[in-house]
C-alpha cells in the first residue's frame, strides 16, 4: 500500500460520494456483452482484479457470480457493504493466486495504478492464471498514450448526512516516461458543518496501444483492442479483449 491515494486508505469510507454505482450502469452493461459474446461457452464465474468500491460489481453481480480482489482493505469494506453477496479478497492483482480458475477476468480503470511494464506483465500474468481456456480478459485502462489528453474533471455527490465535492487534474509532466499524473483534490461537507480540503495525488501509468497488445500477448492470450465510448465518465475509451486459448 506504500504510495497508495489516500482515497484508498485512510478517505475509503468518502468514496461512495466521490464515484456513485448508478454512474456505471451504462459501462457496466457494455462489459457484460463484450465478456458473454467472447467467451467461449457459458461465463457466470467471474474475478474482478482492483474491484475498488464495487461500483461495476454492483451491476455485474445480477448476471454473474463475482469474486473481488482489492488490495485496499477499506476499499474493500466499501464493496462488502454495497455487494455482501459478492466474495472479497484481499490481494495485489500483480501476485494474487487463488488457485483457482474463472470463466471470466475482468481488470477496469485499477489497472491505471500499473506504472512500469512489469507491473503491467504481473496482471496480465495473473489473468492468465484465472482464466480458463476458453475463457475471456477484459482490460479497460483510463488511456492509452495515443488517446490521453491533460484533462479536468469534477463531481461528488451528496449523502445523507455529509457531501463530498472534486477537482481532478490528469496531467503528464514528462512526456518521455511511462507515467502520469492525477491530482484530485476533495472538499468535504462533515454532519457537524465543518468544510476541509485534501490533495491527493495518484500515479497512473501510460503505455502504447503496441504495448498493451504485446504484453497481453506475451501472457499467452489472443487479443484484440474494442471501442468504449461513455458519456458518463471519461474513462475506458478503449479497451483490450482477450481469450485464452481453449
Ligand atoms: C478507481 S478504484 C476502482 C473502482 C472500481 N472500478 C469500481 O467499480 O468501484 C481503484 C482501485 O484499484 C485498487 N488497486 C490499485 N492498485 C492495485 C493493485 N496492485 N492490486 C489490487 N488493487 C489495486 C485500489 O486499491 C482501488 O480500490
Amino acid at each position: 500500500m506504500e504510495g497508495s491515494p489516500k482515497l484508498y486508505r485512510e478517505l475509503a469510507a468518502w468514496w461512495p460520494l466521490l464515484s456513485a454505482p448508478e454512474d456505471y450502469a451504462e459501462e457496466a452493461e457494455d462489459y457484460r456483452k463484450l465478456i458473454l459474446e467472447t467467451s467461449d461457452g457459458e461465463a457466470r464465474d467471474v474475478l474482478e482484479l482492483g474491484s475498488g468500491g464495487g461500483n461495476n460489481a454492483s451491476h455485474l453481480k445480477a448476471h454473474f457470480r463475482l469474486t473481488l480482489v482489492d488490495r485496499s482493505p477499506q476499499m474493500l469494506e466499501v464493496s462488502r457493504r454495497l455487494n455482501p453477496e459478492c466474495e472479497h479478497v484481499e490481494g495485489d492483482m500483480r501476485s494474487v493466486r487463488l488457485a483457482r480458475t474463472f470463466d471470466a477476468v475482468f481488470v477496469h480503470d485499477a489497472i491505471a495504478y500499473m506504472a512500469t511494464e512489469d507491473d503491467l506483465r504481473g496482471v496480465f500474468s495473473t489473468a492468465f492464471e484465472h482464466c480458463r481456456a476458453g475463457g475471456v480478459a477484459l482490460f479497460v485502462p483510463d488511456h492509452v498514450t495515443e488517446t490521453f489528453e491533460t484533462a479536468v474533471d469534477h463531481g461528488g455527490h451528496d449523502g445523507p448526512d455529509r457531501a463530498l465535492r472534486y477537482l481532478e487534474w490528469t496531467w503528464d509532466p514528462d512526456p518521455n516516461d511511462s507515467t502520469v499524473r492525477m491530482d484530485l483534490t476533495y472538499v468535504f461537507h462533515e454532519p457537524d458543518g465543518s468544510v476541509h480540503t485534501e490533495l491527493d495525488e495518484h500515479l497512473c501509468g501510460l503505455f502504447p496501444r503496441a504495448t498493451w497488445l504485446r504484453l497481453i500477448e506475451e501472457a499467452g492470450f489472443e487479443v484484440r483492442p474494442v471501442p468504449l465510448v461513455h458519456d458518463e465518465r471519461p474513462v475506458g475509451s478503449e479497451g483490450f479483449l482477450a481469450t485464452r486459448p481453449g
